[in-house]
Formats: C-alpha cells, sequence, structure tokens
C-alpha cells in the first residue's frame, strides 16, 4: 500500500503536512505528490492498493486511523470526480499522478517523449511543430508561441537565451505554481526544447518570492535534470542547455517581460519601451524567448502527441486547452483544463456549483486584477481569446473570480485604480499619474458628484491608450466594465454624504 499527500503549496496550507506525518507514524509509505487541482478537497489524499487508487477528500491528521481500517467513505477513483472527469488533461496530465522529483516516473508517464522527437526534428522540425499547434501565449497576450521562436531562431547573436515568466502575479492565479510544484520536468523539457528550436544555450526560471515551495523544487529539479544529462550535454547530444533559478523580489510589475528583463539583469524593475522586442533585444540585450509557464509547460506535449492532436482542441484560432484557475466566492474552487470554448456560465454554474454563500453570482472578473468583470447577462461568452475580446474582455493568464451579489462594484473599480498606483513602475504618466487621479476621481463619484463620471471615463481612455504597458493600459478595462455593466452604483450618494 502507498498513500499520495499532496505536497503542493494549497494542499500545504490546509494540513497536509500533518497529515502525511500521521501516515508515516502509521507505518504507510508516503509519496508526496502534486495538486490534482481540486482545492475545495485539500488535502485530497489517495490510497494506492493492487494498482487501484482511491481518494478522500479533507484529510485531518484524526481520519488517518478510519481510513486505513476502511471506516471513512472515499470518494473513489479521482477519475470518476466528475470536476476532474470533465477535463481535458494536456498540460497537467501528470501533475498530481507521479511525485514530481522522481525521473523515473516523469518518464514513465511519457516524459521526456518530446524532447527525444525534438532531437530528432532539430530546429525547423520543432517550429513548425509548434507554429501548427496554434499554441498562443499563456501569460495572457495569447501571441502565437511558434513565431516568437522563429524570430529569435532568425536572429543573429553570439548568444541567445530562454526566460521562463513564472512571476504569476494575478490574483486568483496559481496554474504555474501548481506545475512547477507538481510537474516540473514538463517545464525544464520545454525550456530545453525552446533552446534547440531557437539556438540557446542558458535559461532562467524568475519565480516570485511568494512561491517558496515551487523555489525549492525548481532547484531541486535543476539539479536532478543536471546529474541526468536533460541539462548540459541534452541527452548526450550535441546540444547543450543550462537553466538558472533566480527568484523576484514581489514587484507585480516585474512578471511584465521587459521589466523581468531589467531585473533578471540586476537593474531595477522598470519596463522598457518596445520595439526593440525581447524576441530580437532582450536579456543583456541578445535575443530572447519570454514564455509563461504553462507555454512552456505545454511544449512537451506537443512534441509527444504531434501538431495536429494539440490543434485539434479548442476553438477557432484558440487552439488546444487552457488551465482555467477558479477561485473567489465558489462552492468548488481549482484548476480546470478544457479545450477553449466552454461557455463562461457552464464554468461558473456547472464546474464550480455556483457562489460558496449560496447567493446568487454577480460578477466574474477574468484575466486577474487587470481583467474586465462579466454579468451573468455575458455568461454565454465562449472561453477563448477572441470571443472574450469580443466583449471587451480578456482572458489574460484564465484566472476566474467569482463574486456574489453582496460585492460593491464601485469598490472593485476604485480597488483597480488603487492596486495600479501602488504597484506602477512610474515610467509613464497616463498610469503614474492616471492611476492616482482615478482613485480620487471615483472618490468625488462616491461622494455624489455626478459630473466625475464623464471624467472617470476620459481618465480610462487615456490610461488605455496611452500607457506605455498592459498594467496601465489594461486597469481600465475592470473600471469600464464595472461602470457600464453597474451603473446604479456609480450615481453617486451625495445625500447621504452630505
Ligand atoms: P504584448 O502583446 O506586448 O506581447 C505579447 C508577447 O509577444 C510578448 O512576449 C512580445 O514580446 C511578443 N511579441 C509581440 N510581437 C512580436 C513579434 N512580432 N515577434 C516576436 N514576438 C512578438 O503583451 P504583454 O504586454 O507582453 O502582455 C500583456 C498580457 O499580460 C496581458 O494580456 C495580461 O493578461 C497579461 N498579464 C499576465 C499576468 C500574469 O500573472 N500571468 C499579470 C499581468 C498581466
Ligand atoms: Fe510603468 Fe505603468 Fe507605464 Fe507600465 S503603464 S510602464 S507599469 S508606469
Amino acid at each position: 500500500m502507498k498513500v499520495y499527500v499532496p505536497r503542493d503549496a494549497a494542499a500545504r496550507a490546509l494540513g497536509a503536512d500533518a497529515v502525511a506525518d500521521a501516515f508515516a507514524k502509521a507505518g504507510v509509505r508516503v509519496i508526496r505528490n502534486g495538486s490534482r487541482g481540486m482545492v475545495w478537497l485539500e488535502p485530497l489524499v489517495e490510497i494506492e492498493e493492487g494498482g487501484a487508487r482511491r481518494a478522500y477528500g479533507s484529510v485531518t491528521p484524526a481520519d488517518v486511523a478510519g481510513i486505513l481500517s476502511g471506516e471513512v467513505q472515499s470518494l473513489g477513483p479521482v477519475e470518476d470526480i466528475p470536476f476532474f472527469a470533465r477535463q481535458t488533461r494536456l498540460t497537467f496530465a501528470r501533475c498530481g499522478l507521479i511525485d514530481p522529483l522522481d525521473l523515473a516516473e516523469y518518464e514513465a508517464h511519457g516524459g521526456l517523449a518530446g524532447l527525444r522527437r525534438a532531437l530528432e526534428l532539430g530546429s525547423e522540425g520543432i517550429l513548425a511543430e509548434v507554429k501548427d499547434s496554434g499554441l498562443r501565449g499563456r501569460g495572457g497576450a495569447g501571441f502565437p508561441t511558434g513565431i516568437k521562436w522563429e524570430t529569435v531562431a532568425r536572429a543573429q547573436a553570439d548568444r541567445k537565451y530562454i526566460v521562463c515568466n513564472a512571476d504569476e502575479g494575478d490574483s486568483g492565479t496559481f496554474a504555474d505554481r501548481m506545475l512547477m510544484e507538481g510537474d516540473p520536468f514538463s517545464l525544464i523539457e520545454g525550456m530545453v526544447i525552446a533552446g534547440i528550436a531557437v539556438g540557446a544555450t542558458k535559461g532562467f526560471v524568475y519565480i516570485r518570492s511568494e512561491y517558496p515551495d515551487a523555489i525549492e523544487v525548481m532547484y531541486r529539479v535543476v539539479e536532478i535534470s543536471r546529474k541526468n544529462k536533460i541539462l548540459g550535454h541534452v541527452l548526450h547530444s550535441e546540444h547543450e542547455f543550462d537553466i538558472e533559478i533566480r527568484v523576484g523580489a514581489g514587484a507585480y510589475v516585474c512578471g511584465e517581460e521587459t521589466s523581468l528583463l531589467n531585473s533578471l539583469e540586476g537593474k531595477r524593475g522598470v519596463v522598457r519601451a518596445k520595439p526593440p522586442l525581447p524576441a530580437l533585444e532582450g536579456f543583456m540585450g541578445r535575443p530572447t524567448v519570454v514564455n509563461n509557464v504553462i507555454s512552456l509547460g505545454t511544449i512537451p506535449v506537443i512534441l509527444e502527441k504531434g501538431a495536429a492532436h494539440y490543434a485539434g482542441f479548442g476553438l477557432g484560432r484558440s487552439k488546444g486547452t487552457m488551465p482555467i484557475q477558479i477561485a473567489g466566492n465558489v462552492a468548488r474552487g481549482g484548476l480546470f483544463e478544457t479545450a477553449f470554448g466552454m461557455p463562461l456560465g457552464a464554468l461558473v454554474n456547472e464546474i464550480a456549483g455556483g457562489t460558496a454563500t449560496g447567493r446568487p453570482v454577480k460578477a466574474v472578473q477574468v484575466g486577474g486584477p487587470l481583467g474586465a468583470y462579466f454579468a451573468p447577462e455575458k455568461f454565454d461568452t465562449p472561453f477563448a481569446y477572441e470571443e472574450f475580446d469580443g466583449q471587451g474582455g480578456l482572458i489574460g493568464h484564465a484566472g476566474v473570480v467569482v463574486f456574489d451579489e453582496s460585492a460593491d462594484m464601485r469598490a472593485m473599480a476604485r480597488f483597480a485604480m488603487e492596486f495600479c498606483a501602488v504597484e506602477s513602475c512610474g515610467k509613464c504618466t497616463p498610469c503614474r499619474i492616471g492611476a492616482v487621479r482615478g482613485v480620487e476621481t471615483i472618490d468625488r463619484i462616491a461622494a455624489g458628484d455626478a459630473s466625475a463620471v464623464p471624467l472617470l471615463v476620459d481618465l480610462c481612455e487615456t490610461m488605455k491608450h496611452g500607457s506605455l504597458c498592459a498594467l496601465g493600459g489594461f486597469t481600465p478595462y475592470p473600471v469600464m466594465s464595472a461602470l457600464t455593466q453597474f451603473p446604479e452604483e456609480f450615481a453617486g450618494h451625495r445625500e447621504a454624504a452630505e
């Protein structure tokens, strides 16, 4: 008998370490796996016996004896739990299934097959596969990954770099963290394949300091990968690649790629003007691929199963699957990987089970603190890049945060402006000054000054079109979506204030 107890940070926060200790004391072999993504059931423990695994949810140390004696009711196999059964897991196929630090298990579950095929295909063949797969940047902007790689591959330079953006700062998002903690070799493998494709020999993983567990895992897998020739002379081929882990210092704006590159170079995390694109002049002025954890972590499965397989999922130009992170006021929160195209309402009501409070859903913010609010009237919007754009929103890094009817939308709009003011790097005026004025203007509206409403709209237009990066440029999304869908909440309260 073996027992799987997640070492994922969310499971640990809910007491997984004490549960693992209790099983170990009972004499059972404990394996610390990643999370299966059903956060409301964490710590989710699985007992493996006779080749079959059965799950137990929200386990405490007091449950251990009962689980071992058969008195505690099992949830059955994880694969049969509806939240899990409705998923299409490509990027997260191994997450929670294996011990994240066990390279042999990684290989036994399809790991390194993509890298082996990539070595056979060579640069041009890999570029063709990634382009044909239709993979777009999962960090939020959705730029075609194959075209970005091709730009770097075609650039002439003495050195090129692969930079993995693991500065996952969006509120309500945790997919990068879950993959690094649950299937970190997939990220290493994806980065090595990127290196072969573009001719880079060095990579960096830039992880936010708020992710100590992910940082520790990534340090350990880099060491294991070096010892096993995944890094160094890649699988004993003529290709060389090494990875360095770097830890951020807590600035949200360092998730913006040029700011991240400045930070990586030891400079202050201030945004650089584009052009030049990082693909041509990135880290130390050299051509650099900057990709999110999920983009890179999806590369191995694309190479393993082929571009056509991956592109066979999705909707329109949104190909493949997206690990959607469901959070906020929901009955069932967690990571739900599915092909693009599922309506937002199905995600919120069927998959997440509506609100945890049982009150009606008022709005859903999609795409982090810079994402628009969607009222239930827009719940038939399919979860895909162009479809969300058409509704004045963005899917961003696919964080979905649900609010019930008690949410104060004017306060949410004020928070967006305040967040921007606090996190602004200060480089451009529309964001640096605009966000501060935005907070003041919403306060004027709250005090009953109706003439401040058109001023807020004007300010949002200026920030949207005049800001240098997405922080200032996208802050108007939550503000304007709150204002247009809930205008009565911006009607002012002069009487109350006077
Ligand atoms: P962007 O549209 O400027 O660029 C997207 C990517 O494509 C960049 O890597 C850029 O260098 C590259 N690119 C553009 N044209 C290219 C070309 N011709 N050749 C090669 N590469 C090219 O968007 P940006 O500012 O990098 O990202 C904005 C997004 O970031 C937003 O959509 C937002 O959702 C997301 N975001 C994500 C966060 C997270 O925690 N994951 C936090 C905050 C924002
Ligand atoms: Fe800096 Fe804000 Fe301008 Fe971005 S929009 S460059 S964060 S000041």
